[in-house]
């Protein structure tokens, strides 16, 4: 049970969830993802969609998901949460839920501040689940830039990890979602999807 959380909007949480689900869905694991936000977003990703789904969405924007979850996920290898953003009690619910908690910054100092909220939630978690795995995901990379690398060590502050594996800046992400899709099917073979590749594995080596 994975949830893709940051309190901060826009930070690419729903694009990690989309893209980190068809990766797993694509090793042949059983996916579900659940829409916890209240815009509905990976709800309008898949109604966008014309092709057969690599995976069932399903929406629980509640702060009692962790309640109901159990049941459903039994069918599923791996569960995917896309986290809201700002609702406090649905984050928690979702913390509550999941195994593993993953947190997409983008290299901006603002990101870094922002990223306390979500590191304070967790901290609190951690007082009834000592077992949660936590980690920084670095997204909207730019190429050639020193700002991933800045943004990492200003990261190092918080006592959560950063993945090795980052997701660069590249407009097909956007595009992709406009048909439901990923970068997998809008431009097989391209350079995203060797990092999202890269990112579910990284996050498989970090174990149930
Ligand atoms: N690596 C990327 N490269 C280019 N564009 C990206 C990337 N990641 C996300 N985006 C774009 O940034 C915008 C915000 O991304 P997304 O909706 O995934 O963030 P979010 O954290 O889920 O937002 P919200 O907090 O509103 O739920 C979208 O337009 C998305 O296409
Ligand atoms: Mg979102």
């Amino acid at each position: 049970m994975i949830a893709v959380l940051n309190q901060k909007g826009g930070v690419g949480k729903t694009t990690l969830t989309v893209h980190l689900a068809t990766a797993l869905a694509r090793r042949g694991e059983k996916v579900l993802l659940i829409d916890a936000d209240p815009q509905g977003s990976a709800l309008d990703w898949a109604a966008a969609r014309r092709g057969t789904p690599l995976f069932p969405v399903a929406g629980m924007p509640k702060a009692g998901l962790h309640k109901e979850l159990p049941a459903l996920a039994a069918d599923y290898s791996t569960v995917l949460i896309d986290g809201p953003p700002r609702v406090y009690d649905v984050a928690r619910s979702a913390i509550m839920a999941s195994d593993l908690v993953l947190i997409p910054v983008q290299p901006s100092p603002y990101d870094v501040w922002a990223a306390k909220e979500i590191v304070d939630l967790l901290h609190e978690a951690t007082v009834y689940k000592p077992n949660l795995k936590m980690a920084f995901v670095i997204n909207r990379k730019i190429a050639n830039t020193a700002i991933g690398r800045d943004v990492a060590e200003a990261l190092a502050e918080y006592p959560i990890p950063v993945l090795v594996a980052s997701v660069a800046q590249r407009v097909l992400f956007a595009e992709s979602a406009t048909q439901g899709m990923t970068v997998y099917e809008l431009s097989p073979g391209n350079p995203a999807e060797k990092e999202i590749d890269a990112l579910a594995a990284e996050i498989g080596e970090l174990g149930p």
